[in-house]
């Protein structure tokens, strides 16, 4: 019988298909993320392993495995905490889950941090909660029209797509930027294809949709931040290391920028020093594909991939061919 280890427990659902499916499944029962030992004991012997974006799947847990292993069926879109190259060299499958409504999710989650930066939402709202609100006035959390501005989109892949979409009525000038031009996309969205250093340039709303890579690690450092218009707010839901966090700490502590949303952290859990002491920054823990919808449908996309590749087929969403 065929083995599968799930190094997290995920909605039932894609258990559920495996399990159906003949396979003895094997689901860790801690409730937090693996230590390095706790996942090499468990990937032993497996056919197929289930892994989260909190582990390093590295040679050495590819040798832990043994000589069945035929997948790594990761359950993110992104897939950055995998040596993708030592797993094409032994013949492993690497799959993602890229699935409609986690790229809807998590283009969602970018809107609701525009306007929680722009309109000010979680401080005003822990205000209120202090009860520091003693009446009606005019200088009150004076917030940003989005109306009108520019939104600058880094990388239009699902996830940036999404954004276009829903931002339409939003009244802005929306311009992106991606290694491939996307004519479709433009027609579709009104979208204006603008060079990396002109959107940083021209952009009110700058926001992160690139894969990490070692080209996108530290894309928004010292440098480009310069770049940026004065006043600028700049929001992550891509991968940390994009940004060079101490960088921007510094840059929203001189008020070159005006604010920043993050949800992906560049040594997350760890947040870098000041972070969380700055009031523009609105600050989620790496949640923005987490809606219920979302989350069963990437637990069923990563469950078929496992159960492709073990019977002989072509997993869907496979990364390395
Ligand atoms: C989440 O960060 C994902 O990659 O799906
Ligand atoms: C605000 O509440 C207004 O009436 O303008």
């Amino acid at each position: 019988m065929k083995s599968i280890f799930i190094t997290r427990r995920i909605p039932e659902h894609g258990i559920a298909l495996l399990k159906h499916a003949g396979y003895k499944v094997y689901v860790s029962n801690k409730n937090r993320a693996l230590t390095r030992n706790e996942l090499l004991q468990g990937v032993k012997g497996m056919d197929a392993v289930l892994s989260l974006l909190t582990d390093r799947i590295d040679a050495k847990v590819l040798d832990a495995c043994g000589p069945k292993l035929k997948i790594i069926a990761n359950y993110a879109a992104g897939f950055d905490n995998i040596d993708i190259a030592e797993c094409k060299k032994r013949g492993i499958y690497v799959t993602n889950t890229p699935t409609f409504l986690s790229g809807y999710a998590v283009s969602e989650h970018t809107v609701a941090l525009m306007f929680a930066l722009s309109r000010r939402v979680i401080e005003a709202d822990d205000y209120v909660r202090a009860g520091k609100y003693k009446g009606w006035d005019p200088y009150l959390f004076m917030g940003h029209t989005i109306f009108h501005k520019s939104l600058g989109i880094v990388g239009l892949g699902r996830i940036g797509i999404g954004v276009a979409e829903y931002v339409r009525g939003f009244g802005m000038r929306v311009h992106y930027y991606d290694a491939k031009r996307n004519k479709q996309a433009e027609k579709t969205y009104g979208l204006i294809y603008t060079p990396l250093k002109k959107l940083l340039r021209e952009s009110d709303f700058i926001t992160l949709h690139v894969p990490l890579l070692p080209s996108t690690r530290h894309l928004i450092n010292k440098d480009t931040i310069e770049i940026m218009k004065d006043g600028a707010f700049l929001i992550n839901t891509s991968r940390g290391p994009v940004i060079d966090e101490r960088a921007l700490v510094t840059a929203i502590k001189k008020r070159k920028i005006h604010g920043a949303a993050l949800d992906v952290f560049e040594y997350e859990p760890d947040l870098a020093k000041g972070l969380a002491k700055l009031p523009n920054v609105v600050l989620t823990p790496h949640i923005a594909s987490s809606t219920e919808e979302a989350r069963i449908e990437m637990a069923e996309c990563a469950a078929k991939n496992i159960i492709q590749a073990l019977s002989g087929k072509k997993p869907k969403h496979r990364i390395n061919s």
